[in-house]
C-alpha cells in the first residue's frame, strides 16, 4: 500500500513538473499582449479589443500567421539597420511563447492569475493643451473605396510660436486609419471634403498619425530645447483616411497642441523639409524598379528624424548618407506598407556633416507578386499624388549641428519628459503596471514598466548579494539570466527620478 503511495506520488510529481515545463497558459503570455498589443488593441482603438483572456482568443485564428509574417505588430523599420524611440517591437522569446501558447490550443488555464490589464488614458500627454483644433463632425464618406478628405483649420495665431508637443486623437479611432498633418503657413487652403483629396498641400508636412502612434513631443528640458516654429496665420491641414466600408459612421477628429511659453529662449528651431523627391517614375505593368534621389546638405546637420514615404507600389525603402566609403544608416522598411507610414525619431540624433550626400531608393514591385498592387491586372504607374500614382517624397526633420549633439540622449529626455508621464498626480512605482516574465526565468527574463522613467535593476541573491546590474532607460529590458546560476533571487527596480523602488521574489530554472 505504502509502495503504491509512493509510485502514485511519483506518477504526480512528475506529470505536474512536466506540465510546468511544457504548458503555457493565458497567465504566461497575458504580460505579453499587455505590452506588446494592447496599447493598439483596447476598447475604442483601431485594432479589435485583446484586454482580456476572451477577447485575445477571439482573435487567435489569424494571430499565428500574423506573428509570423511580421504583420504584427506593426513596425516597418527593419530594426537591424537603425532603432527609433517608441518602436512596436516584439523579442523573439515573447513572439515563440505567444506562438507556443497558440500552438497548445490558447488555453485559458487560472485566468484569475493573470495580472491585471493595463488602463489607457483618453489622452497620451498631460497638462492643458496651448491651442486644440477640431475637424468638426464629419461622417465618412469611404463607401466602395478608401476616402483620403482634407481638413483646413485655421489657428488663429496672431504670433509666430514653437510647437513643443502635439498629440492627435480621433474621435472615431476605429475608422481613422491615418492622418497626415501639414502646416499652411500662408493659411490660404481650403478643406476638401470630396474624399479623394490625395494631396494634402500644406507647406511642410509635420507628421503621420497611424493607430497606437505615440504623440510627438520635442525634447524641452536641458541639454536639448527644441520646437518647430509655426507662422502666425497658419492653418493646419489634416489628411484623414477612412477606410472603405466606413460610409456613414461619424468621426471628430483633434489635434492637441502645446507650445513654449512666449518669450522662452535657448530653443532650436528643428527644420521640417522634404529634401528627397522624384517625379520621374514610369514602371510599366508586370515590371520592377527602382528610383532614387539624393540631397547634399549644405549644414552639417543633427539629423532627428525621417519620414519616407511612396504609395501601394512601393514595396522597398532604404535611406542612407554617405561621402566616400563612410555611410550612416538612415532606415530601412525591407516591406513598404502604405498603411503603416510613420515619421520616425532617432533615440539620439545622427550627426550629418556637410558635404555629405543623403541617398533614398525605392523599390517598386508592379508585378501580380505586390499583394498590394491598386490594379488587378497591372497597370502601367506614373508618378502623382493620387494613391493610384507612386510618389518618392521622403521628408527629415533635423537641427542644425551644435558640438555635442550626438551625445545627448533623446530617447531619455522623451521618457524623462513631464508631458510624457502622469505629471504631478504621478501613480507611485507600486501602483503602475510592471511586469517581470516569465517567472520561474531561464535564460532570459524581461521587464516591462508602464511608467517612464530612468531605473537602476538590481538582481540580488537570498544572501542580500549583488549579483547582477543595469541602468536602462527604456520601458521594456530584456535580461540575459544564462550565467546566473539557477535558484532564487530578490530583483529590485528603483526609479532614478524619484528614487522609488519594487522589490520582487524571482526563480531563475535552466
Ligand atoms: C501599432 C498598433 C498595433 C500593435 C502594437 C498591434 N496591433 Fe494588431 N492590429 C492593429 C490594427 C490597426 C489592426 C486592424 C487591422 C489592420 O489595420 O491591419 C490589427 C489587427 C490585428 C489582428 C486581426 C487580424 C488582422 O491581421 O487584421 C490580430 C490577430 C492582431 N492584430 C494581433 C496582434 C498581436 C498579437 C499584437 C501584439 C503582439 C498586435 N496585434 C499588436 C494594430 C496593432
Amino acid at each position: 500500500m505504502k509502495k503504491n503511495y509512493l509510485v502514485l506520488f511519483l506518477i504526480i510529481g512528475l506529470f505536474s513538473s512536466n506540465n510546468i515545463k511544457s504548458q503555457t497558459v493565458y497567465k504566461d503570455v497575458a504580460p505579453i499582449f499587455y505590452s506588446r498589443c494592447t496599447p493598439c488593441h483596447h476598447e475604442n482603438q483601431h485594432g479589435p479589443p485583446m484586454m482580456t483572456y476572451s477577447e485575445t482568443v477571439a482573435n487567435s485564428a489569424l494571430m499565428l500567421s500574423d506573428l509570423q509574417t511580421g504583420h504584427m505588430p506593426p513596425w516597418p523599420p527593419d530594426t537591424l539597420y537603425t532603432r527609433f524611440n517608441h518602436e512596436h517591437i516584439i523579442s523573439t522569446t515573447e513572439k515563440n511563447a505567444i506562438i507556443n501558447w497558440l500552438n497548445q490550443g490558447a488555453l485559458p488555464g487560472d485566468t484569475t492569475l493573470a495580472p491585471a490589464p493595463p488602463t489607457y488614458p483618453q489622452y497620451q500627454l498631460n497638462g492643458t493643451p496651448d491651442l486644440i483644433l477640431k475637424t468638426g463632425t464629419f461622417t465618412s464618406n469611404a463607401a466602395a473605396n478608401d476616402a483620403y478628405d482634407c481638413f483646413s483649420i485655421p489657428t488663429n495665431l496672431t504670433q509666430n510660436r514653437i510647437l513643443r508637443a502635439f498629440e492627435i486623437v480621433p474621435g472615431n479611432a476605429p475608422i481613422v486609419h491615418h492622418v497626415v498633418i501639414d502646416v499652411d503657413t500662408l493659411g490660404t487652403g481650403t478643406s476638401d471634403l470630396s474624399g479623394t483629396c490625395y494631396n494634402n498641400s500644406g507647406s511642410f508636412t509635420l507628421g503621420f498619425y497611424v493607430p497606437g502612434s505615440a504623440p510627438t513631443v520635442y525634447p524641452g528640458q536641458a541639454p536639448l530645447k527644441a520646437g518647430v516654429v509655426i507662422k502666425a496665420g497658419s492653418n493646419f491641414r489634416l489628411q484623414i483616411h477612412y477606410p472603405r466600408g466606413t460610409a456613414g459612421q461619424i468621426d471628430s477628429t483633434q489635434i492637441r497642441l502645446y507650445f513654449y511659453p512666449i518669450g522662452t529662449t535657448g530653443v532650436r528651431p528643428i527644420y521640417t523639409t522634404v529634401p528627397l523627391q522624384n517625379w520621374t517614375m514610369n514602371i510599366a505593368a508586370n515590371t520592377t524598379a527602382t528610383y532614387t534621389a539624393n540631397y547634399v546638405l549644405p549644414a552639417t546637420v543633427s539629423l532627428f528624424g525621417t519620414g519616407p514615404h511612396s504609395h501601394k507600389v512601393c514595396t522597398a525603402i532604404k535611406e542612407f548618407a554617405f561621402l566616400g566609403t563612410d555611410t550612416i544608416p538612415l532606415i530601412r522598411i525591407n516591406k513598404w506598407d502604405f498603411n503603416w507610414q510613420g515619421f520616425y525619431s532617432y533615440p539620439k540624433m545622427l550627426k550629418i556633416p556637410s558635404g555629405y550626400k543623403i541617398l533614398t531608393s525605392h523599390f517598386f514591385d508592379n508585378t501580380v507578386n505586390n499583394l498590394n498592387n491598386p490594379f488587378s491586372p497591372p497597370q502601367n504607374i506614373t508618378a502623382g499624388t493620387s494613391t493610384t500614382n507612386e510618389m518618392l517624397f521622403d521628408g527629415v526633420q533635423y537641427l542644425i549641428y551644435q558640438p555635442g549633439d550626438d551625445t545627448i540622449n533623446v530617447a531619455s529626455l522623451l521618457n524623462n519628459d513631464p508631458l510624457l508621464t502622469v505629471g504631478v498626480n504621478e501613480l507611485p512605482l507600486t501602483e503602475v503596471q510592471s511586469y517581470i516574465y516569465p517567472n520561474p526565468a531561464n535564460d532570459l527574463l524581461n521587464i516591462y514598466i508602464s511608467k517612464k522613467s530612468d531605473y537602476t535593476i538590481s538582481i540580488y541573491n537570498i544572501t542580500g548579494q549583488l549579483i547582477y546590474k543595469t541602468l536602462t532607460t527604456d520601458d521594456f529590458t530584456t535580461i540575459d539570466t544564462k550565467n546566473i546560476s539557477e535558484g532564487l533571487y530578490i530583483i529590485q527596480i528603483t526609479d532614478s527620478k524619484s528614487n522609488e523602488k519594487i522589490t520582487k521574489k524571482i526563480v531563475l530554472s535552466h
